[in-house]
């Protein structure tokens, strides 16, 4: 009961640092639109979705280009996943304002874009090398570039929130063969050979002799992330999948799909629980996502996967590499409980959900173990916008329970 007051104070508290810092967050839309040169990258931001990307971030620095340099890069005609690409190759992770760009330790130093975050890059390509040169010149070099393209140098400030946002103007468009190579639209995306060049075959062949694959194919359009497990962990799961009645086959398939499109950046992001194309009703087929460090995991109550690769990411489809099958609570019995004692609160919580599935092999979900989780949920899951959130909510939290 106690628990329950604190989990409430907890969640106002909640509310009270998320209005406070929805109040300071940037908007590049609205910072760029006091400046019609630069409307056709501003457009752009938009268009691509990029901009919510950056509205999420902290500590960021975007290189506008002016709208004849845009023109410029428009009349290639790439597709708008590919222009995607190269404006994410001008968006840094870090802050670089006029002060800081001219007064970079040892002249030079190595900067990762978001080309290079959202894990569309390989290897060296989306970082960018930023080099102070003679008469006070900043030049801007893409790691991958090809050495006979124009250096885009800085030309000034734009807007500028120190340590939050610097969105500069850059001489010319970053060049990089690899953002620029021609990426195929999600709509024309095949999605089991996807998988299955990419290290899912046997998920691949599962989804498609299930017929799963066609729900999976129809959800694109409106948005959709698919969390596919490695050849290694369906190998080692493969028994206990042939045990599951055909209606479990089916419904562990579609709780590998969220219905809404997740950027790994937005996944970064979000906590909390998700639903799935599994969900129906009362069978919630549900699961949380949780950041650990820079690593995204997905956690149910009986397991905890991790995301390891990006197959394709392009709005409006995100498919990701997991390192194991994601089991849902709804087919299979938790893991042993801690020896921990029980919360008071496991038998309500339990009761309060009530286990409905036929197919379950057992009494599912034993709360005990998942007790972290639970707590997690009421305060910060669903409310929290970022980590940040919670782990302010908990320090407050022992703070009044140590009064
Ligand atoms: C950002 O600013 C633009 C233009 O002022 C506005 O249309 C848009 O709704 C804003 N976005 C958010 C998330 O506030
Ligand atoms: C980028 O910087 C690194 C480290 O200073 C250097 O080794 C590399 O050659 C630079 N690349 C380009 C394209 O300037
Ligand atoms: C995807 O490719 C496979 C193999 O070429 C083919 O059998 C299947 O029909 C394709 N699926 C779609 C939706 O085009
Ligand atoms: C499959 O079901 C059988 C019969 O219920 C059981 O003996 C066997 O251990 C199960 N195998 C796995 C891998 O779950």
């Amino acid at each position: 009961m106690q628990l329950r007051i604190m989990s409430f104070r907890c969640v106002l508290l909640l509310i009270a640092a998320a209005a406070a810092t929805t109040a300071n967050a940037h908007n590049v839309t609205h910072m760029l639109a006091k400046h019609p040169d630069f409307s056709t990258f501003n457009h752009y931001l938009t268009t691509t979705h990029l901009a919510d990307e950056i509205n999420r971030r902290r500590t960021i620095t975007v290189c506008a280009v002016d709208n004849a340099a845009m023109n410029e890069l428009l009349s290639k005609h790439y597709s708008l996943y590919t222009l995607k690409n190269i404006l994410s190759l001008h968006v840094f992770a870090d802050y670089f304002g006029a002060k800081k760009l001219h007064q970079i330790t040892k002249s030079s130093t190595t900067t990762s874009s978001l080309f290079q975050a959202t894990g569309e890059a390989d290897g060296t390509s989306g970082y960018v090398n930023i080099t102070d040169m003679k008469g006070g010149r900043v030049g801007f070099t893409p790691v991958d570039s090809d050495a006979d393209q124009p250096m885009a140098t800085f030309v000034k400030s734009i807007e500028e929130l120190p340590y939050d946002i610097a969105v500069i103007q850059i001489s010319h468009i970053l060049s990089s063969p690899e953002a620029e190579a021609p990426t195929a639209g999600p709509g024309d995306t095949n999605l089991t050979v996807l998988m299955a060049r990419q290290g899912c075959k046997a998920f691949s062949d599962l989804i498609t002799a299930d017929g799963a694959a066609d729900t999976f194919a129809q959800s694109v359009e409106g948005g959709l992330t698919i969390f596919c497990p490695s050849d290694e962990a369906l190998a080692a799961f493969a028994p206990t999948y042939k045990n599951l009645t055909a209606d479990g086959k089916t419904s562990i398939l579609l709780y590998h799909g969220v219905p809404i499109y997740y950027s790994l950046g937005m996944l970064r992001s979000s906590n909390g629980l998700m639903n799935t194309l599994a969900t129906e009703g009362a069978k919630k087929y549900d699961f949380t996502v949780q950041n650990d460090g820079n690593e995204v995991k997905l956690k149910t109550k009986i397991v905890t996967a991790a995301i390891k690769g990006t197959l394709i990411n392009e709005d409006p489809l995100a498919v990701y590499k997991i390192d194991k099958v994601l089991l849902p609570k709804e087919l299979f019995k938790a893991a042993p409980p801690a020896p921990a004692p029980k919360p008071a609160k496991s038998a309500k919580a339990k009761a309060a959900k009530g286990d409905d599935d036929a197919d379950s092999p057992g009494p599912a979900g034993d709360d005990s173990a998942a007790a972290d989780e639970e707590s997690s949920n009421d305060g910060g899951g669903r409310f929290a916008g970022s980590g940040g959130f919670v782990t302010v909510c908990f320090c407050l939290l022992f703070g009044i329970l140590t009064l």
